[in-house]
């Protein structure tokens, strides 16, 4: 079926053309016999890169330019959202009925916000955690939005994000019964039953634009699926290595996956060791470019310093642990071919679209800070494996499992080779995750009475999937503790939300997380410092990632805990007060009190490369764990507020800006100018300019000669002054 055959707008047809695309790919022409551009319900399970997206763009676009209506387009990741983002923009040409252009927006921001200005847009773009929260501050467009991309479902099964995902689809449906649904996936095995969830037809299809060849190797041979062999050459310990050398022989390039972090560093070293040789002059000088950017970019620390010295040499790490400017330096040097092997921990997959020749999987377990391993899930292999095969440059893709013997061989060969992904199960009745959904149901009037809610309830995925009695079960014991904490109340009948329980709701924080807060805030310490807030919000389930304590750290953290005792909020588990859950108490302790700690540091501004020394920290998790502080520190302050703490609402906003820059409160007012970060305002500081009035008065030489100022930065900063003080 070609494009121009297709029964849609003109306007759409010309710009998908003149992007190069002229016949369907398959998937997509049995998407669109199944009706998905006449407005049914549709499941696309079908392999990665089989043009899933382009199924969405010809539906979204035929709804706007025929209807008139607008479209909500899902994605679990907000670089995800990015990504399409950037593909959607080339429809920005189209012009509507009404004459005007289409508009098409990013919202994946904010959590406490209506964002009424995305109301002029035709195509908004979100992650499912911002579509939740825009539902739960009635963003009043939400009702006009008529057509629903959910990208990545099988992210349903996921316990800890699935839920969310579940119930803004489900609010979605009861909010605009006749929207249309248009759910994506490569790795779904039960299309039907969640097609029967959103009334509509499973599609599922096994093509791929490159075929995928899966194998395991063992003993210096690929044993693949289809009974053909390959041997490869031993050139070093690590089997993976020599198969990606082999690849790389062949012009390809590979991805390794890894089970640690520290695995894909010493991948990383070690074939950087061995590719030095197999590369050219000319290449290495592009590689040394993209090292410098690494240096320059972002804090120095020893974990960028090795990352540079590995690009040089054609070669990277990538992990949740680098930051996000190295990370996509990484990942732009990978997709143009400068580098060729590339070792990753699976967040990588989750995260981006990137494929390579070959994906090798050193070990099918996978970290776990608790259980330390567990062997990864079918569906994980698939989507590590359907990244094999880079379309237009390689004809075939191999994914290869490593074994160490050869029983283990047959056993991978079975268990992920030969098998079919693990259904989707719905997660939606893991208490923690059901209880804010709850209060959110509630809150924002999709029900108001007891029988309201259990209707609700009935209409989701894990109804259809469960006896719907374990769910109701379940949520009657969360409504209990609702009431119990006074998030609701019962008036005339009626199930409603009290000012708390709305705010904890539009808050988007765990109605314990609340709880936590409020009662923290009566109950102030001897002295109450930052590390009473720090440690506030470090106790409630929402702070993430947790950070747990290595080797003897965790005594240095009880002497920690004491020196601050008469600040902290929550004290040291005592041995004679929990005597069954005491083990598990003072572990949550410490490790609560190290996020305290490494915060407590990196707002004395102690430099990234000291925290990663001292707490092993790396860039990544403390920009993860700095926002979600932040955020907890502005939930507080919202709660403060609500609860009249009137003592407390100056020293919140203070704080939260520190977190923010990791910087003394002295630098809030220079961190205010673009351009400037903790480690250039100190600088400024050193040099004497404390405060805006001070830079004003300087001229540009003794700006200039300020560490780490250029001169465009420093005419920048004049600028910026100028523009927000003109002189009259
Ligand atoms: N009909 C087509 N002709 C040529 N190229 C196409 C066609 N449809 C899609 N493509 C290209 O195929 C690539 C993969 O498409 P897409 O991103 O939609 O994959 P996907 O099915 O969403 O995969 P994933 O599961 O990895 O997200 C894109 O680069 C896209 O431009
Ligand atoms: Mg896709």
């Amino acid at each position: 079926m070609k494009i121009n055959e297709l029964d849609i707008p003109e306007q759409i047809k010309r710009i998908i053309v003149q992007h190069g695309y002229n016949q369907l790919y398959p998937p997509q022409e049995e998407a669109i016999t199944a009706g998905v551009l006449n407005r049914k319900n549709v499941v696309l399970a079908s392999p990665t890169a089989s043009g899933k997206t382009l199924v969405a763009e010809l539906c979204i676009l035929k709804n706007i330019l025929e209807n008139d209506t607008k479209c909500i387009y899902l994605t679990p990741l907000r670089a995800l959202a990015n990504e399409k983002y950037e593909e959607f923009k080339k429809y920005r040409e189209l012009t509507k009925s009404n004459g005007d252009k289409l508009e098409i927006s990013l919202s994946t921001g904010d959590y406490d916000s209506t964002d009424e200005w995305l109301g002029k847009y035709d195509i908004i773009i979100s992650t499912n955690e911002k579509a939740d929260s825009l539902l739960r501050h009635k963003a009043p467009w939400m009702q006009q939005i008529d057509t629903i991309v959910a990208d990545e479902i099988h992210l349903l099964t996921d316990q800890g994000r699935g839920p969310t995902l579940e119930i803004t689809l489900t609010k979605l449906m009861k909010l605009n019964p006749d929207a249309q649904f248009l759910l994506l996936s490569a790795t779904v095995k039960n299309a039907d039953e969640i097609s029967k969830w959103i009334k509509g037809i499973p599609i599922t299809t096994e093509w791929r634009p490159v075929p995928l060849r899966e194998g395991v190797f063992y003993d210096g041979e690929i044993q693949f699926k289809d009974g053909s062999a390959r041997r490869i050459l031993t050139e070093t310990k690590k089997p993976a290595i020599d198969i990606a050398l082999d690849i790389l022989k062949q012009g390809g390039q590979a991805l390794i996956f890894t089970q640690t972090r520290r695995d894909a560093v010493s991948y990383g070293k070690n074939i950087s060791k061995v590719l030095s040789r197999k590369i050219s002059t000319s290449l290495k000088k592009d590689l040394k470019t993209v090292a410098d950017k690494i240096l320059t970019s972002g804090e120095r620390t020893g974990l960028s310093e090795i990352l540079a010295e590995q690009v040089k040499l054609g070669t990277a790490f990538h992990h949740a642990g680098l930051n996000a400017s190295h990370r996509r330096l990484i990942e732009e040097s990978f997709k143009d071919g400068k580098i060729k092997i590339l070792s990753a921990t699976p967040t990588l997959a989750a995260g981006v679209n990137l494929p390579a020749r070959a994906v090798l999987i050193s070990n099918y377990r996978r970290y776990d800070p608790k259980s330390w391993s567990e062997e990864i899930s079918v569906l994980e292999y698939k989507q590590l494996a359907g990244r094999a095969g880079r379309p237009k440059y390689d004809k075939v893709g191999e994914s290869i499992l490593i074994a160490k013997t050869s029983v283990e061989q047959e056993q991978l060969m079975g268990k992920y080779v030969r098998s079919e992904p693990e259904k989707i199960w719905s997660k939606l009745s893991i208490e923690n995750v059901l209880r804010p959904h709850v209060l959110s149901t509630i809150a924002t009037g999709f029900a108001y009475t007891e029988e309201d809610l259990y209707d609700f309830f009935s209409q989701t995925f894990h109804a259809q999937q469960y006896d719907f009695k374990m769910l109701q079960i379940k949520v009657k014991k969360i409504l209990r503790f609702l009431f119990n904490e006074e998030m609701i109340t019962m008036e005339s009948g009626k199930l409603l939300a009290t000012p708390f329980g709305r705010r904890v709701s539009e808050l988007y924080i765990d109605p314990v997380s609340a709880v936590i807060i409020r009662d923290g805030l009566y109950n102030r310490p001897e002295k109450l410092t930052e590390v009473s807030i720090l440690q506030l919000v470090s106790h409630t389930p929402d702070l993430s990632p947790k950070l747990y304590p290595r080797g003897k750290e965790s005594e240095q953290l009880i002497a920690y805990a004491s020196e601050h005792s008469s600040e902290l909020i929550f004290k040291q588990p005592d041995p004679w007060n929990s005597m069954y859950s005491y083990e598990q108490n003072l572990d949550d302790f410490i490790s609560e009190i190290k996020c305290v700690a490494v915060m407590n540091d990196w707002i004395q501004e102690i430099t990234e490369n000291d925290l990663l020394g001292k707490y092993k920290v790396e860039s990544g998790d403390l920009l993860r764990l700095t926002q979600t502080a932040e955020w907890l520190i502005f939930a507080s302050n919202q709660l403060a507020r609500l609860f009249q703490h009137k003592d407390l609402i100056r020293k919140f906003p203070i704080l939260r800006r520190r977190i923010q820059y990791g910087i003394k409160e002295e630098l809030i007012e220079l961190v205010g100018l673009q351009g400037i970060g903790r480690i250039r305002a100190r600088m400024l500081h050193n040099a004497g300019l404390h405060k805006i009035v001070d830079i004003r008065k300087a001229n540009l030489q003794s700006l200039v000669s300020v560490p780490t100022i250029g001169t465009t930065l420093a005419k920048n900063i004049k600028k910026q002054i100028e523009d927000k003080n003109p002189v009259n």
